[in-house]
């Protein structure tokens, strides 16, 4: 018995050697440790052996059992381990591979627009606030100290949902929200979309973006808002970029004026997309906060001034990119959108 359990382990041990797949090993496994296996046969044969000879036959059996058990396990891992390698081999991706169809998005102009300008002045030291695209009446005209019989409130002009609440014509009520809220000193500006009831053509769209800035303290002029937009539009378009201030009337600043820029089409010599003036007309609007408005925000006028200015998005973004129509912004055009 002895003899047949050696030659057992050493068959056993020669053909573990070649199985090389999970399925060769069960067989293996079946063959010897089945229930008809060799070992299995061996072990239940203990009992015809003599009672002196039992316990030591039968610890060997169980010790080659063992150390079959044993092969088997090892043997299933390195296979498996193997396997393992394999596929990790053939699934490996190489990572400096190169490749010419990789399609990267980026972000649309007027979204890239929009962060840089609140970038630009948060580095100014402004906050950045947000506000609602629904708006009441009140925020949007009357508290902007809009007169009652404004043109832009007009129903032909607004948006309304109901005679107290529209579609925010101006990003303005933001500086209410904000003056309301958090009162003065405070420095900040909000973007966001705008709605107006315009002709849709290469420069109106009934929906487009504006960012607005408002900055109250003590001792606030127009000087300091002059140069705060000379230092936007140089640091934004570039050191030639002229401006051109003219007076203007808005109801919520006293005194209002527009700002004109360097056409960045010529430069300023005049052409086609300029009528030749050399001008790019009406950047933005501002002026000095209208002692109303403050007032109605709760905030005394006698201490303090500030001014505000607001600016479209979408025609910054057209200067920025010379896109001549407005209307290619909300396309989703691929063809146009990938040339940014
Ligand atoms: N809300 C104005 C508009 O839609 C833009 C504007 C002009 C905003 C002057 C201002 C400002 O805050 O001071 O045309």
């Amino acid at each position: 018995m002895k003899e047949k359990l050696f030659g057992i382990r050493n068959d056993f041990k020669n053909l573990i050697k070649d199985a090389n797949t999970i399925k060769e090993i069960d067989d293996l496994r079946v063959k010897y440790l089945g229930k008809k296996g060799e070992i299995t046969a061996i072990l239940k044969g203990m009992r015809d052996i003599s009672p002196e000879e039992r316990p030591a036959m039968g610890s060997l059996a169980n010790e080659v059992r063992e150390e079959i058990e044993n092969l088997i396990e090892n043997k299933k891992s390195e296979v498996n381990k193997i396997l393992l390698d394999k596929k990790l081999l053939n699934e490996r991706i190489d990572v400096t591979l190169k490749t010419d169809n990789l399609i990267l998005g980026h972000r649309h102009p007027l979204k890239k627009t929009l962060e840089d300008l609140e970038d630009l002045f948060t580095h100014m030291g402004f906050t950045v606030y947000d506000g609602p695209e629904i708006e009441t009446v009140e925020n949007n005209f009357d508290l902007l100290n809009a007169p009652k019989d404004h043109p832009s409130r007009d129903m032909s002009d607004t948006f309304y949902f109901d005679k107290n609440t529209i579609l925010r014509s101006q990003t303005s009520p933001v500086q209410i929200r904000a003056m309301k809220e958090y009162g003065a000193p405070i420095r900040m500006v909000c973007s966001g979309r705008v709605f107006r009831s315009d002709e849709v053509d290469a420069t109106h769209s009934p929906m487009f973006h504006q960012l607005e800035g408002l900055v109250v303290d003590e001792n606030i002029s127009l000087a300091n808002l002059i140069e705060t937009l000379n230092y936007f539009v140089k640091t934004f378009f570039g050191e030639d970029m002229k401006t051109r201030f003219r007076p203007h009337y808005f109801p919520f600043t006293e005194p209002s004026l527009e700002v004109d820029t360097t056409c960045p089409n010529c430069g300023g010599k005049g052409c086609s997309s300029c009528s030749g003036t050399g001008w790019s007309m009406e950047l933005l609007g501002g002026g000095m906060v209208h002692p109303n408005v403050l007032r109605n925000c709760g905030i005394d006028p006698e201490k303090y001034s500030g001014f505000a200015f607001g600016m479209g998005i979408d025609r910054i973004a057209m200067v920025r990119y010379q896109i001549k129509d407005i209307r290619m912004m909300f396309d989703n055009n691929k063809k146009f959108l990938e040339q940014f």
